[in-house]
């Protein structure tokens, strides 16, 4: 990418370059410079903007992201905008961006984990490191040229060494590739990091994870990053995975690795389809096995969620509305 063009936050002074191809939302946070979004794929719309001067192609034209309101006010998403002339644009910056700015690397496929019927672990080498917070994804352009966001399941590191939990979509574009014609070694550009659910180490209050199906990785993510406090041992942590039916779960090997380091770590599994849950499990809908669980206690801890948008919408109403939890104490990117 060459540097294109310039683009000025009205009313803000704030302004940031934005090489060609790139879009506003990215080239806003590789610039420092935070901005307003979640899913970084058109759907969430929380990246809504409207552009004042200038031009912009618009990449997925029909991105749900957008309601018929805010096509017919001219409004449009940041996540989907390439500038392709200087621009400016009704945006506020948020105060405080995530830690690591993203770029864009060159990756190569390493390692394939089968972890249950439909769901595996792909590693990637990255050309040059792995900088990113427990709980963040990124962007993988697969051959073919689709792009998709998935969610990081290690920690920064640095042998280069990004790992993703990708649950197979029944007729998906992106994990057929990933699952059936992605051969050890091949190449994919990698772009991130990207999200702001982030785990947030200065919090020191106990935590919840709530994975459901595609969320598990960027949970595992997270129980990892709080074991690996210095603080660790004065932490407890619960992590609840659901699913649909049992054969949809997995706990990961190195849970046990973080349970010896904190001081307790609890895992609930959940099962949503009527009379499947063996004895370990409990019958229902994961962000209900967090009520039950955690009954008064709920608005005690600080929670971190990953999954389909059902879910987290569904858990946030619970913990929220319901249960009485300050909104800013649930951290989760909507998976839409
Ligand atoms: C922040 C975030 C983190 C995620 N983390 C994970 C994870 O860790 N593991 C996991 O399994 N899944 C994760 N997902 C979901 C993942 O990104 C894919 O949506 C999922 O794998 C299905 O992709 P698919 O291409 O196979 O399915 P498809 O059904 O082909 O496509 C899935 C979605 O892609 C979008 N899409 C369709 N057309 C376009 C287009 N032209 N341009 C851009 N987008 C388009 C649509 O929203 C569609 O619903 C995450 C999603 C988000 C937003
Ligand atoms: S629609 Fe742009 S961040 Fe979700």
């Amino acid at each position: 990418m060459t540097i294109g063009h310039q683009v000025l936050l009205r009313g803000t002074g704030v302004r940031f370059p934005c090489a060609e191809g790139d879009t506003l939302l990215r080239a806003a946070l590789r610039a420092g410079v935070g901005l307003s979004y979640e899913c970084n794929s058109g759907a969430c719309g929380s990246c809504r903007y409207e552009l004042l001067e200038g031009e912009v192609r618009t990449r997925w034209t029909e991105a749900p992201g957008l309601s018929a309101r805010d096509r017919r006010k001219g409004r449009r998403l940041a996540c989907q905008s390439e500038p392709v002339t200087d621009c400016v644009v009704d945006l506020s910056a948020v105060p405080e961006p995530a830690p690591h700015r993203p770029i864009r690397q060159a990756a190569q496929l390493r390692e394939v984990r089968h972890l249950t019927h439909d769901m595996a672990e792909f590693v990637f080498t990255a050309e040059k490191h792995a900088a990113f917070s427990a709980g963040q994804y990124a962007m993988l352009a697969l051959p073919g040229g689709v792009e998709r966001a998935y969610s990081m399941s290690n920690l920064g590191n640095c042998s280069r060494e990004w790992k993703f939990v990708v649950k197979r979509s029944p007729d998906g574009q992106a994990t057929s590739i990933l699952f059936d014609s992605m051969d050890l070694g091949a190449a994919i550009e990698l772009d991130g990091p990207y999200g702001q659910a982030y785990f947030r180490a200065g919090d020191d209050r106990d935590i919840v994870c709530v994975a459901g199906g595609s969320g598990l990785g960027a949970m595992v993510s997270v129980v990892l990053g709080a074991a690996a406090q210095a603080d660790a041992s004065e932490r407890t942590v619960h992590l609840f995975c659901g699913g649909r039916a049992p054969r949809d779960l997995h706990i990961p090997e190195a849970m046990a690795m973080a349970e010896r380091r904190l001081r307790a770590l609890h895992v609930h599994t959940a099962v949503s389809e009527p009379g499947a849950a063996d004895s370990g499990s409990h019958q229902g809908f994961v962000h209900e096995a967090v009520v039950a669980e955690l009954g008064d206690e709920v608005p005690e801890f600080t929670y971190y969620a990953a999954g389909p948008p059902a879910m987290t919408d569904a858990l946030a109403r619970a913990l929220v509305l319901d249960g009485g939890l300050a909104a800013d104490r649930l951290h989760f990117d909507r998976f839409s």
